[in-house]
């Protein structure tokens, strides 16, 4: 049927709505009347409005735009949209913050995530990473306690200093990322003032079943600005939706926002004789050893149309990979193979997937069926079952790639990660790679959190961590304490 080309306020039932201003009451003044179901409908809808905010990057700002090869990937990976110069291939990136709510302001000394959906012409490849290229653990059973932390204080409903540094104290892998936190780059001054970072370590195959190891690097065009932490502070009352209104107001003024993309290739049989385990994502490949390798540009040039629609109930997952991409052991990654989705289910439903902003640009074909709010024909009348001689979409072994799984082997056991490097070694470098005004503001960063934090042990211990990493940046972090620090 039709739709009639009509403009008249409707219920959701599509009934004509014949008043939006006086509610129906019996006489004036009078009670109202449950019977008005226009009242009843538009208050019950407006009560449900919102959806749970995601538990952590709950602030965030998103645009669509483009991925380009400028270089062929098909030695290393036989994923579709690495192949072949020139292609381009659709995409929605969300940029956040992590610790705060959804108000919270995008000034905050935080890690900004950096989630990437490639609408590929094989599937959605989701790329979710941040802005470091490293993360405070290497296990995700640590990750819930690690974000407790971070969040409120479960009795005053306050950030806690002293929760955030115990722990940190406690986990001397973290103190890298922390390191780069406590920098400039812990306050980009906005979201396309920064680069991008998989992170993670993962794996790409290519035509003839070869893989190598790889991480992917994305640097901004427009080049790194970072807030002092006297200018984020201030931006957090002045202006705390600096940087989502920068994004917005960029694009819609006709600009772009660019990333030269990159990555590093690490051969298969390196990885057991690295100096260091390189699936452990507290830590950075040398470019030395493994050179960045150019291979396209991220391009955002379209604003959404709706945030909630596009943006609150976009889903990344690094659960989605393409043919010609796979995953490593890195156990913070396989860890989020799990909580993504996992959490959408719970964020957004059981049919997350079929939105808008989620859906792939190839066909659906399976056999998963009903679950609430199935929106789409909820495939017809045809078979939910498999196998089937009904015609219904078979598997693709074409598509198996698991071989590579096999080059792992062993006893089921708890195991820690082989500490053939240790947790000092590279903050201490990025330390002394500072320039002299960058060593400040990262000591006095230091010492402005630090000095929040009540229970004395915690901060010795932790200054035992950075004198570890280098002698003389504990020393500075002491001094401004107007502490000692022992080694
Ligand atoms: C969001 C879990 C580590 C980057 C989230 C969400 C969860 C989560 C549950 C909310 C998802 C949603 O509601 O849509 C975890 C767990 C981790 C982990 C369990 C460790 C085991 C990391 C790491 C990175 C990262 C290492 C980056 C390298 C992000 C980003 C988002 C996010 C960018 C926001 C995605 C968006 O914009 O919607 N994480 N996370 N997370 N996480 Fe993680």
């Amino acid at each position: 049927m039709a739709e009639k080309d009509q403009h008249y306020l409707t219920t959701d039932s599509g009934i004509p709505a014949p008043d939006n201003t006086n509610s129906l009451t019996v006489g004036y003044p009078g009670p109202t009347l449950l019977e008005d179901f226009h009242l009843v409908e538009k208050l019950a809808h407006f009560n449900r409005e919102r959806i749970p905010e995601r538990i952590v990057h709950a602030k965030g700002a998103g645009a669509h735009g483009y991925f380009e090869l400028t270089h062929d990937q098909s030695a290393y990976t036989k994923a579709a949209f690495l192949n072949g110069v020139g292609k381009k291939t659709p995409l929605f990136i969300r940029f956040s913050t992590v610790g705060g709510e959804k108000g919270s302001a995008d000034s905050a000394r935080d890690p900004r995530g950096f989630a990437i959906k490639f609408y590929t012409e094989e599937g959605n490849y989701d790329l979710v990473g941040n802005n470091t290229p490293v993360f405070f653990l290497r296990d995700a059973i640590k990750f819930p306690d690690f974000i407790h932390t971070q969040k409120r204080n479960p009795q005053t409903n306050a950030k806690d200093p002293d929760a955030f540094w115990d722990f940190l104290s406690l986990t001397p892998e973290a103190l890298h990322q922390v390191t780069i936190l406590f920098s400039s780059r812990g306050t980009p001054k906005t979201y396309r003032h920064m680069d991008g970072f998989g992170s993670h370590t993962f794996k790409w195959i290519n035509a003839e079943g070869k893989a190598v190891w790889v991480k992917y690097h994305f640097k901004t065009a427009a080049g790194i600005e970072n807030w002092t932490n006297e200018e984020a502070t201030y931006m957090a009352g002045a202006n705390p939706d600096f940087a989502t209104l920068d994004l917005f107001n960029h694009i819609e003024s006709g600009n772009e926002a660019v990333w030269n993309a990159f990555v590093q290739i690490m051969p298969i049989e390196d990885a057991s004789n690295y100096r260091f385990d390189p699936f452990d994502v507290t830590k950075v490949w040398s470019h030395k050893d493994y050179p960045l390798i150019p291979i396209g540009r991220l391009v955002l040039n379209r604003n959404p149309e709706n945030y909630f629609a596009e943006v609150e109930q976009a889903a990344f997952a690094p659960t989605n990979i393409v043919p010609g991409i796979g995953f490593s052991p890195d156990k913070m990654l396989q860890g989020r193979i799990f909580a993504y989705p996992d959490a959408h289910r719970y964020r957004v439903g059981t049919n997350y997937e079929h939105l808008p902003i989620n859906r792939p640009l190839v066909p659906v074909n399976n056999y998963r069926r009903d679950g609430a709010m199935r929106f789409d024909g909820n495939g017809g009348a045809s078979s939910n079952y498999e196998p089937n001689t009904t015609g219904g979409p078979k598997a693709a072994p074409e598509f198996y790639q698991g071989d590579h799984q096999d080059t792992f082997s062993g006893t089921a056991s708890r195991h820690s990660y082989e500490l053939t490097d240790n947790d000092f070694q590279q903050p201490g470098d990025l330390y002394r790679l500072m320039s002299a005004e960058e060593k400040t503001h990262l000591v006095n960063n230091l010492v402005g959190h630090l000095s929040n934090v009540k229970n004395k042990a915690t901060v010795e211990r932790q200054l035992k961590h950075f004198y570890r990493a280098d002698s003389e940046f504990g020393q500075r972090i002491a001094t401004g304490l107007g502490l000692e620090v022992t080694a």
